[in-house]
């Protein structure tokens, strides 16, 4: 672990009295650790940006009996392999499917596999979120 710093950080009142509550309902122990979260976000958005490796999860839902939905899904993951680091399918009732693609590489890329899954055709919510592979930090 890098050495600690502690410096000083001036806000209004009120900016400050909706932080703390805000991190309280966020269950954080101390606005330290609350500061150094809200850093972390920006530093990772930054990443994506700069078009590094990151790292990220897809998660689709959708019906499993729409077969050319699944052939689809399956081959598009196919196309992108490189880029996928491992998947897991969860059968959550009778009709849907939740699947979540762990994914790493390039963000243009990961970008371009995420929406080609999320807009393929009888999919009912795609989401993408991304993160870090954790070497600057
Ligand atoms: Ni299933």
């Amino acid at each position: 672990m890098s050495e600690l710093i502690r410096f000083g950080i001036s806000l209004e009142k009120k900016l400050l009295e909706d932080f703390d509550k805000l991190i309280k309902s966020k269950q954080y122990s101390n606005r330290s650790e609350a500061i150094r979260d809200l850093i972390r976000d920006s530093m990772v958005k930054e990443e994506w940006k700069k078009g590094v490796d990151v790292a990220g999860a897809i998660s689709l839902v959708y019906d499993h009996h729409k077969r050319e939905l699944l052939d689809m899904i399956v081959d598009i993951q196919h196309d992108y392999q490189d880029m996928i680091v491992a998947s897991q399918h969860v059968h959550m009732d009778h009709n849907n499917c939740l699947e979540v693609i762990i994914v790493k590489g390039k963000p243009s890329g990961l970008t371009m596999l995420s929406d080609k899954l999320r807009a393929v055709k009888g999919v009912k919510h795609g989401s993408v979120s991304f993160t870090t592979l954790g070497k600057e930090f």
